[in-house]
């Protein structure tokens, strides 16, 4: 049986001859949900818009359940994939969040995209949004309403760049449960290396050779801090204050516990 992804000697270079991408092999089962790690400029934003099939690979393969991805892309693939862009903003077109949510699913002539629009507006609890114009939104709101403009179309693929960048500490907490409860197959690029760890087992760090550097358990990264420091993954500098050693991350999780037994 055929993988759901599969990159084999995958090179990205940009038109002024800057390295995205450099001899990437990757493969990705149905299902899994994988954490994206690395420096600025290790080719994060630049791997998730090759497997979103934005950018053509020059020199190796890309497979997506088996079928050959070249230059052109059919309406149909498009619509197996969903990609929340690292700047939300640049994604918005439409005149207010619920065209921005119905366009796609109309596009794809999906005949229920009413019921859908609806659906995600309560899912995301952003029904409240619907009026308004995109671009006035915050940044927070505008990735919440991006992500549920991707989803709306149900995509087999989703591929977040960044999505908790600008969220708030409870709109976080929201996506993490959100996420681990979608069942999809998505790759998630963050520099949050906690939330990140909510989000997936499987970890992937691009080091700034734009190079696959790690490819496996995150339990396992985080017990390889040479590697971590290796991928600026961690501060070469000691703190300036250890706040691990301060009774929050325990109070924090008797608190969540405590909220638990009450339920
Ligand atoms: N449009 C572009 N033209 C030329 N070079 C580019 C372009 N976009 C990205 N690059 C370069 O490609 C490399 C990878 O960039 P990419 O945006 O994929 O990194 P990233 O890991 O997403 O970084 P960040 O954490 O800052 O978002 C960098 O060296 C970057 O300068
Ligand atoms: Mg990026």
């Amino acid at each position: 049986m055929s993988k759901f992804i599969s990159l084999q000697n995958g090179h990205y270079k940009f038109s002024d001859g800057r390295v995205g991408l450099e001899g990437i092999e990757l493969e990705i089962e149905e299902g899994e949900k994988i954490v994206l790690l690395g420096s600025n400029g290790s080719g994060k934003s630049t791997l998730l818009r090759v497997l979103g099939m934005l950018y053509p690979l020059q020199k190796g393969k890309y497979f997506f359940r088996g079928k050959k991805i070249g230059k052109r892309v059919s309406k149909e693939l498009r619509k197996e994939v969903g990609l929340l862009f690292q700047d939300p903003e640049s994604m918005i077109f439409n005149p207010t969040v619920y065209d921005e949510i119905a366009f796609s699913p109309r596009q794809f002539q999906l005949p229920d995209w009413k019921e859908r629009v609806e659906k995600i507006g309560k899912e995301l609890e952003i029904s409240h949004l619907f009026n308004r114009n995109p671009l006035e939104l915050s940044r927070g709101e505008q990735q919440r309403v991006m992500l549920g403009a991707i989803l709306s179309y149900s995509p087999s693929l989703l591929l977040l760049d960044e999505p908790t960048s600008a969220l708030d500490p409870r709109t976080t907490g929201w996506f993490t449960h959100f996420f681990t409860q979608l069942e999809i197959t998505a790759v998630v690029a963050t520099h949050d290396l906690m939330m990140g760890y909510q989000l997936g087992k499987r970890v992937i760090v691009l080091g700034e050779n734009h190079k696959i550097l790690y490819d496996g358990s995150y339990d396992q990264l985080l017990g390889d801090l040479e590697l971590l420091e290796k991928a600026n993954l961690i501060s070469p500098y000691p703190p300036t204050r250890c706040f691990c050693q301060t009774p929050y991350p325990q109070l924090l999780l008797h608190h969540h516990r405590k909220k638990e037994e009450k339920k």
